[in-house]
């Protein structure tokens, strides 16, 4: 061979860097006894009755390949609770998929869409995934800094991008929201779909943290535009699955058939096994995520009240388990450094806000998926930095 076998490979994937959040945590982890407030993922363990499901699947030999979009009965199981929780209406027979979580929901979904040329319009700060999912596919992120409209998208704003770029293919709306937490009421959800509808474009919403919505009801966007929408959900955040791999994507039939071929070659089906714990978490599990929201509320109180003291704002937490804070203006606002200078002396670890792109600087990401020592703990290392390290002062 003449050439280095990279040389052969497809730019747009080599092109793909390593996440800087990977970085930052391996570093994180590499201190004994540091505070990690990074994580992205529920601190709590998936419920008894579904480890139990799975368990009596693997003794009952449901261990064979399923039809690609996932066994019928859960299919049904996911329609009803859909319609329970978020008076959503999906056919089970032609309008939903079971994917291995949202991370494969994006994946097949981007890539049935998405072709050299097109644009993804992306609010931003985003979680990490949109951006690199569209360019592999030929496609372009277009990034719209939301830092000054309170980490939303305005109805003002979407008219005059959608206007101007004429090759949005996709609208990416993920609420509540990772990094910032905050989510969109029905009037503002409606707001947008009035101008949405009006443009020949899908809108993938992520849906993934709506079990986790504390100041209002999370009303889903496949309620207020169903024929353009194509939604993301699943039980990592709500049912505390994360390492089961389980999501769903619901939309429009002739959309979801042309998905489902993506998802076929990419997986055949999903895990049978999961495919029996999400059956009983869609049954028998429609209280599981009441409690750990609870638990997730008095943690965010606690947190976010202290972070007022010391000085600190963020948007209004709505969702998720995420806090987007400010550093405060008589700092000097380069959250790298900050976040950096905050691991060295303090070995406390939160995520720089410019991690999750455009808007996000100046910022620092929090997460509340931890236990109220590690809150207190983070309160009172924070509290210490901001009163020794004076040369990050303006
Ligand atoms: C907004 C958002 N979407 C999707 C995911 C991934 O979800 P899943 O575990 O279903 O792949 C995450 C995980 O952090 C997330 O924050």
């Amino acid at each position: 061979m003449k050439s280095d076998l990279i040389s052969l490979m497809k730019p747009s994937v080599v092109a793909i860097k390593q996440q800087e959040i990977f970085k930052f945590n391996a570093r994180a982890k590499s201190i004994p006894g540091a505070v990690n407030m990074t994580v992205g993922e529920p601190n709590f363990h998936t419920p008894d009755h579904i480890k139990k499901a799975a368990i009596a699947a693997i003794e009952n030999d449901q261990t064979h390949y399923t039809v690609p979009e996932g066994d019928h009965k859960l299919l049904v199981a996911v329609a009803n609770y859909l319609h329970d929780k978020y008076d959503l209406n999906y056919d089970p027979e032609t309008q939903i998929i079971a994917t291995a979580g949202v991370t494969e929901g994006v994946f097949s979904v981007f890539n049935a869409i998405l072709q050299d040329g097109d644009e993804v319009l992306i609010p931003s700060p985003a979680f990490t995934i949109y951006g690199p999912d569209a360019d592999f596919n030929g496609a372009s992120p277009v990034y719209l800094d939301t830092s000054k409209t309170g980490f939303k998208v305005t109805p003002e704003i979407l008219s005059e991008v959608l206007r101007t770029n004429p090759r949005i293919k996709i609208f990416l709306l993920n609420y509540p929201s990772n990094p910032t937490g905050v989510s969109y009421t029905e009037d503002e959800l409606q707001a947008l779909a009035n101008i949405l509808k009006e443009h020949d474009i899908f809108v993938v919403s992520d849906e993934i943290y709506s079990e986790l919505t504390y100041n209002f009801k999370h009303v889903s966007f496949g309620n207020i535009l169903p024929e353009q929408t194509i939604l993301l959900n699943g039980l990592s955040k709500s049912h505390a699955m994360t390492g089961w791999r389980f999501g769903v994507v619901c939309g429009p039939a002739e959309v979801i058939s042309q998905i489902n071929k993506i998802h076929e070659l990419a997986t055949t089906s999903i895990t049978s096994i999961t495919q029996y714990a999400a059956l009983e978490a869609y049954t028998n599990g429609y209280d599981d995520p009441i409690a750990m929201r609870e638990q997730y509320q008095a943690r965010r109180d606690k947190l976010y009240g202290g972070l007022k003291d010391l000085g600190f704002t963020a948007p209004d937490p709505d969702g998720a388990f995420y806090l987007f804070i400010k550093i405060p203006e008589q700092y000097e606002q380069d959250d790298v450094k900050f976040a950096n200078q905050l691991l060295e002396e303090e070995h406390l670890a939160i995520l720089p806000g410019s991690f999750f792109g455009i808007g996000g600087e100046g910022h620092l990401r929090i997460s509340y998926a931890a236990s109220m020592e590690n809150i207190s703990e983070c309160l009172s290392k924070l509290g210490s930095f901001l009163k020794e390290y004076k040369n990050l002062q303006v």
